[in-house]
C-alpha cells in the first residue's frame, strides 16, 4: 500500500486547507471541502475492502452511490490539516442505497464530515448532471464577499455585474455570474436544497453573510473561480465609498466576452 498522505488527492487537499488558513477565510473550523476521489486512486492507496464505521445520513445520496469523497471533518481546523490528515480529513464511500457512507479511511478521533455534508453533495449530484468531469466542492468564508453581501443589492444579476466591472478577467474567469443566497440557516439539508437548485446552472453560489460555494472539474478551477470573485469584491470593498470617476462599461465587458470567446449570462449585460 502506498503512503496515504503523499495519495495525489490527500496531498492538494492538505495544501487547500493550508491556503485558505493563510488567507484568513477559514478561520477555526471556518470552511469546508469535499472532492471526488477515483476509483483508482482510492483503491491505490487505500484499503478499501474494510470499513471502519458507517455513517447514516439524512437525505438521499442515492444518486452518488459507489463514488469515493474525501470531506474535511466538522469542527475541524483548517490549519491543522497539512500536518494531521487522518484526524481532518475522511475518506467516504456511498453506500448503495444513498442512505449513508462507509468511512474507509480518515476521522480517526472519532470525527465525522462536514455539518455541510447535504450542501456538498447535494451541489455535487446536480454538478455532476451539468458537468460529468465535475469534482470539487469547497466552501469558505472569503471576507470581501461577505463584506460585499452586507452592502450591495443581492440580486444575482446587479452583484454579478458589480463583481465583473472589478477587474478585467472577470468576465473571463465567470461569465457565468454568481447565484446568492439571502441568509439562511447553515448546516441544514434545506440550504443544502436550495444551494444545490442554483448548481444548476452557476458553479459559485454566495451565501448572505455567510460565505461562498465554488465547484470545478479540479481544485485549481474551484479555487480559481472563488479567489477571482474575492479579489474583485476586495476592489469593491476598497472603493464602495470613494466617487468613481471611471469604471468598465457593458460595451466593454462585451469586447471582453468577444475577446476570450466567452459567453456573458443571456440578460445580464445591456443589449449591444
Ligand atoms: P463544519 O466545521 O461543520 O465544516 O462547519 C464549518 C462551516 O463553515 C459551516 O458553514
Ligand atoms: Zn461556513
Amino acid at each position: 500500500m502506498n503512503c496515504i498522505k503523499e495519495a495525489p488527492l490527500i496531498r492538494e487537499i492538505r495544501l487547500l486547507a493550508q491556503n485558505l488558513y493563510r488567507l484568513g477565510w477559514d478561520e477555526r473550523n471556518g470552511g469546508n471541502i469535499s472532492c471526488i476521489m477515483s476509483e483508482e486512486e482510492a483503491e491505490s492507496y487505500f484499503d478499501t475492502s474494510k470499513t471502519i464505521r458507517f455513517i447514516p445520513m439524512e437525505f438521499d445520496a442515492g444518486e452518488l452511490a459507489g463514488r469515493y469523497f474525501v470531506v474535511t471533518g466538522t469542527g475541524k481546523y483548517f490549519k491543522n490539516v497539512y500536518d494531521d490528515p487522518e484526524n481532518n480529513l475522511g475518506l467516504l464511500r456511498v453506500r448503495e442505497d444513498g442512505k449513508g457512507v462507509d468511512l474507509i479511511w480518515g476521522y480517526a478521533d472519532g470525527g465525522r464530515p462536514t455539518s455541510e455534508l447535504s450542501a456538498h453533495f447535494m451541489t455535487h449530484i446536480e454538478r455532476l448532471k451539468a458537468d460529468p468531469l465535475h469534482r470539487v466542492v469547497i466552501h469558505t468564508h472569503a471576507t470581501n464577499v461577505i463584506a460585499m453581501t452586507f452592502v450591495h443589492d443581492l440580486t444575482e444579476r446587479e452583484f454579478t455585474r458589480t463583481l465583473w466591472r472589478m477587474c478585467t478577467e472577470c468576465m473571463v474567469v465567470f461569465p457565468d455570474g454568481v447565484a446568492v443566497l439571502p441568509w439562511m440557516l447553515c448546516g441544514t439539508d434545506e440550504i443544502g436544497r436550495v444551494t444545490a437548485d442554483k448548481m444548476k446552472e452557476f458553479r459559485l453560489v454566495v451565501w448572505g453573510q455567510h460565505g461562498i460555494f465554488g465547484t470545478g472539474r479540479d481544485i485549481d478551477e474551484a479555487f480559481g473561480l472563488i479567489e477571482t470573485v474575492e479579489k474583485a469584491a476586495e476592489i469593491y470593498i476598497k472603493i464602495m465609498t470613494r466617487p468613481i470617476l471611471q469604471s468598465i462599461t457593458d460595451d466593454q465587458l462585451w469586447q471582453i466576452a468577444d475577446a476570450f470567446h466567452v459567453k456573458p449570462r443571456e440578460g445580464w449585460l445591456e443589449p449591444r
